[in-house]
Order: C-alpha cells, then sequence, then structure tokens
C-alpha cells in the first residue's frame, strides 16, 4: 500500500488530500499538522474550513483510509511520497519584506523530513513557492540525507476556494515537474498514478521542475491581471457611460479572451493573488528585470485603486460624509461560498468608512463573529441581513453570496434612513428594481 503524508491541514492540504483518499481507496493518506485546534476540527463533525461538498468527501473515507494527526514525525517517517502544503505568506521582515515569499515553514518541515526519515521519500512541492525552491529543498534534504534518497516534484495546486471539491474532481489540468533524470522521472511517474486514479491522462502534464513552479505563479498573475484589466475599464465606463457588463460579454465572446473570470469587482482578495504576484515582481527584480517587475506591479495597484475608489464613492456620494452614519456590510468573505477571510477586500473597504467615522455592521453567512474582531478590531457583526441594514443609510454589497440576489429589498428600504443608498461592490443586484423602490444605486461600472 503506498502511503501518502501530507504537512499542512490547511484549506489545499485538508480538500485536496481528502479527494486523493476517496478516489484512491488502496492509498492510505494522513494529513499531518502542528496546530492542535485545526486537526482537532478536521476529526470533528465541523471542519476547519467551509467548501461546498467537502464534508460529504471527508465523511467517506475519515477513518478508512484518510486521517488527520498531530503526529507530524511519525507520519512523515511512514509515508512514501510527502505532499508539503504549509503556508508560504509574504515576508514582512528583513530581505524582500513586503515582497518575497517566507519559505521559513517551508525549510522547517524540509528539515524535519531530514530528521526523521529513514526510507528514500518523494517530497512534493503543494505549496506555491518561487521558481527555484526545489534547488534549496533539494540541498536541505541532501546535505542531511544519511544515504537516503529524495526526488523532489513540484506539483502545485490550481483550485479555488468555494469550488476546490469540485476543481479537483475534474481539474483543468495536475502539473508535475520533476528532475529531468532517471530517478526524476520515476518519481513522476509515481505521483503520476496517484491522479491517474480519475485525472484522464491527457490532463496530466508533466514539466522540468523550473516550469512547473513558475507556472503557478504565472497562472495567478494571468488570472488577477484578468481582474484588474476590467477593473480598470470599469472605471471609464463609470466615466463614460458604457456598462462594464455589456462590455465583458462582448469582449468575453472572442474565443480567444473567453468569457471567464470578467467580472468587474470592488478588487479582488484572497490569500494567493497578491501574494503570488508580489513574489513574482521580487524575483523579476531579483533577476534584473525591472520593466517586467514594473508590469506585474501595476496589476496590484489597479487592485488597490479599485479598493479606494469604491470607498472615495460610498463617502462622496453621501454628501462627503458617513460620519455618524451607519452603513451595512452585506458579505466579508473575499468571495462567495467561503468563509476565508485573507486579504478580502472587505477588510480595505470597512476600513476606509471606519476612518471616515462610519458605524459600520457586518453581516456574512460564513464568516464568524470572531474572525471579523481580528480582521478589524471591532465587534459589529450582525447574524442577519435585515438586522444589519435596519436604521442604515447605506447598503454595501462586498461578496457575491447567492441569497444577497434574493433578499426582500422593499423590507430593507422601509427600515432604512432616507435617502437609502446601496453600493453593489459585486454587480449582483438588479439595479433598476431596486431605483423603482426607492434606492439610490451605484453598481461598479454601470451608468447612475
Ligand atoms: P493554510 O494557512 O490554510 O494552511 C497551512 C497549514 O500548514 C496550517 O494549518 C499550518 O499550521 C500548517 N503548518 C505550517 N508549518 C507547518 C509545519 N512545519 N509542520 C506542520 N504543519 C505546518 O494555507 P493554505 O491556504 O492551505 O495554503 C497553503 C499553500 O498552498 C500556500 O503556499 C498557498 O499559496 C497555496 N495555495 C493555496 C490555495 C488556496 O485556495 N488557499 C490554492 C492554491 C495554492
Ligand atoms: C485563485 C485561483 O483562481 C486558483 O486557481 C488558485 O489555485 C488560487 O487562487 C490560489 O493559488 O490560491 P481563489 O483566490 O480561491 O483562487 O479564488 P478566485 O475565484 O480566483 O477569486 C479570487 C478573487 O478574485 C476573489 O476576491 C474574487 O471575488 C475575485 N474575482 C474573481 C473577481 O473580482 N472577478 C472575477 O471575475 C473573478
Amino acid at each position: 500500500m503506498v502511503k501518502i503524508c501530507c504537512i499542512g491541514a490547511g484549506y489545499v492540504g485538508g480538500p485536496t488530500m481528502a479527494v486523493i483518499a476517496v478516489k484512491c481507496p488502496a492509498i492510505e493518506v494522513v494529513v499531518v499538522d502542528i496546530s492542535k485546534p485545526r486537526i482537532d476540527a478536521w476529526n470533528s463533525d465541523k471542519l476547519p474550513i467551509y467548501e461546498p461538498g467537502l464534508d460529504e468527501v471527508v465523511k467517506a473515507c475519515r477513518g478508512r483510509n484518510l486521517f488527520f494527526s498531530t503526529d507530524v514525525e511519525k507520519h512523515v517517517a511512514e509515508a512514501d511520497i510527502i505532499f508539503v502544503s504549509v503556508n508560504t505568506p509574504t515576508k514582512t521582515r528583513g530581505l524582500g519584506a513586503g515582497k518575497a515569499a517566507d519559505l521559513t515553514y517551508w525549510e522547517s518541515a524540509a528539515r524535519m523530513i531530514a530528521d526523521v526519515s529513514k526510507s528514500d521519500k518523494i517530497v512534493v512541492e503543494k505549496s506555491t513557492v518561487p521558481v527555484k525552491t526545489a534547488e534549496a529543498i533539494e540541498k536541505i534534504l541532501t546535505h542531511n540525507s544519511k544515504g537516503i534518497n529524495y526526488q523532489i516534484l513540484s506539483n502545485p495546486e490550481f483550485l479555488a476556494e468555494g469550488t476546490a471539491i469540485e476543481d479537483l474532481f475534474k481539474p483543468d489540468r495536475v502539473l508535475i515537474g520533476g528532475r529531468e533524470t532517471p530517478e526524476g522521472r520515476k518519481a513522476v511517474q509515481a505521483l503520476k498514478e496517484v491522479y491517474a486514479h480519475w485525472v484522464p491522462e491527457e490532463n496530466i502534464i508533466t514539466t522540468n521542475l523550473w516550469s512547473a513552479e513558475l507556472s503557478k505563479l504565472a497562472a495567478n498573475a494571468f488570472l488577477a491581471q484578468r481582474i484588474s484589466s476590467v477593473n480598470a475599464m470599469s472605471a471609464l465606463c463609470e466615466a463614460t457611460g458604457a456598462n462594464v457588463s455589456e462590455v465583458s460579454y462582448a469582449i468575453g465572446k472572442d474565443s480567444r479572451i473567453g468569457p471567464k473570470f470578467l467580472n468587474a469587482s470592488v478588487g479582488f482578495g484572497g490569500s494567493c493573488f497578491q501574494k503570488d504576484i508580489l513574489n513574482l515582481v521580487y524575483i523579476c527584480e531579483c533577476n534584473g528585470l525591472p520593466e517586467v517587475a514594473n508590469y506585474w506591479k501595476q496589476v496590484i495597484k489597479i487592485n488597490d485603486y479599485q479598493k479606494s475608489r469604491f470607498v472615495n464613492r460610498v463617502v462622496s456620494s453621501m454628501f462627503n460624509t458617513v460620519s455618524g452614519k451607519k452603513v451595512a456590510i452585506l458579505g466579508f468573505a473575499f468571495k462567495k461560498d467561503t468563509g476565508d477571510t485573507r486579504e478580502t477586500p472587505a477588510i480595505d473597504v470597512c476600513k476606509g468608512l471606519l476612518g471616515d467615522k462610519a458605524h459600520v455592521s457586518i453581516y456574512d453567512p460564513e464568516v464568524t463573529e470572531d474572525q471579523i474582531q481580528r480582521d478589524l478590531a471591532m465587534n459589529k457583526f450582525d447574524w442577519d441581513a435585515y438586522e444589519a441594514t435596519k436604521g442604515a443609510h447605506a447598503v454595501c454589497i462586498l461578496t457575491e453570496w447567492n441569497q444577497f440576489k434574493e433578499l426582500d429589498y422593499q423590507k430593507i428600504f422601509d427600515n432604512m434612513q432616507k435617502p437609502a443608498f446601496v453600493f453593489d461592490g459585486r454587480n449582483v443586484v438588479d439595479a433598476e428594481k431596486l431605483r423603482e423602490i426607492g434606492f439610490i444605486v451605484y453598481s461598479i461600472g454601470k451608468p447612475l
């Protein structure tokens, strides 16, 4: 029986390993983490992350061939294939602070693998890492190897939160990079066989290590760049009377552009887009490519611009002050179908409004009150959208939860101060219908 161990039971480690376990009953999969509360939650009825379809997958194989444990060293020592899916945040101090990836967690995982291993291992980079990381990992492992053979593979993850299970069941592609040596090719083949249990062979791409590592950063940069492009257009739409949804539809009909990922918004969020682009910028700078670095930096600048443009629009529309006014925030997660708030644009928008002395009142179906307190150092959470909007001067929609389309806006309007404003940062509501009720509606990239 092949044994897999995954270090890091987070948004990536948990769902990816659960799907491997459910699709490969003959493989034993153990997910380990240094965080006891996280592992306890994975072993409980309330999983640590909200992800549609995840509960069913975990229930189907937990205790059968899927296990969650804090006994990191034991399971690493026993495994044939070790996935490393620890966090790789942006460095906050020292060389490259604010841009470079912080590989502290990765390095400590690698050193631990070297310490406890007694048999040959395939070590898989699942975390998103700078191109050339495998070389550093290889050095750490081989310099401490005690004669053990390590093969490093890059197998970046492309799942998106909110659709993780769907994405893992039917990935557009699985990417595996390895050394171009006989041992390297053998390791690539071994990992390929795991995925081949459910992914069609033509969707499993194999490349050299550096292409695989860089492709992950490139994919996220391209995706984020599309959003900044459409968000830049949204500003021009507002200035000219064009409608960004019509523009997106029209350009997306071009098969070379394609219709997906062209929704204008209050800005992209999530734990990865900004971090990975900053990392890419840093790598470009280190390689003496300032023009390339500046090109990608602009994607983040437009995103920051979009968030502050939204705040400015709210304040200027409400007679240049929100001081003392209640502003209801509908949606705090960085996108729908997740409770994740990492880098959510809602944090910047709320901070902007609080800076102008607004009283904000937040409702999100999946984000907890504790989380909002950690993100904003304030305690203004409501358990339902009607409570949050009661007595408010304005409503800001910051996450595209489906339920926000179906709210009783007449009831909301009746309980609000007048004039009642709606600032739709996700273009989820029917602005015309709301205007008929009496709201003043601002939708991103659309005529007033
Ligand atoms: P996360 O913070 O949710 O999970 C990481 C886990 O690793 C944490 O639970 C932490 O306790 C654990 N950990 C850290 N160091 C450890 C160690 N030495 N030993 C054992 N456990 C350790 O992070 P995530 O969102 O799952 O992201 C992980 C990686 O995957 C990142 O590099 C990220 O860029 C990448 N990624 C994330 C997504 C996503 O949707 N979140 C998608 C694709 C790729
Ligand atoms: C993104 C990528 O889509 C994944 O392929 C990748 O694996 C992952 O990052 C990662 O490396 O972490 P994720 O951040 O979970 O996934 O979610 P996305 O659906 O990409 O959304 C990111 C942000 O962009 C959200 O705030 C979302 O609301 C925003 N967005 C997305 C838009 O504003 N407009 C769009 O058209 C699409």
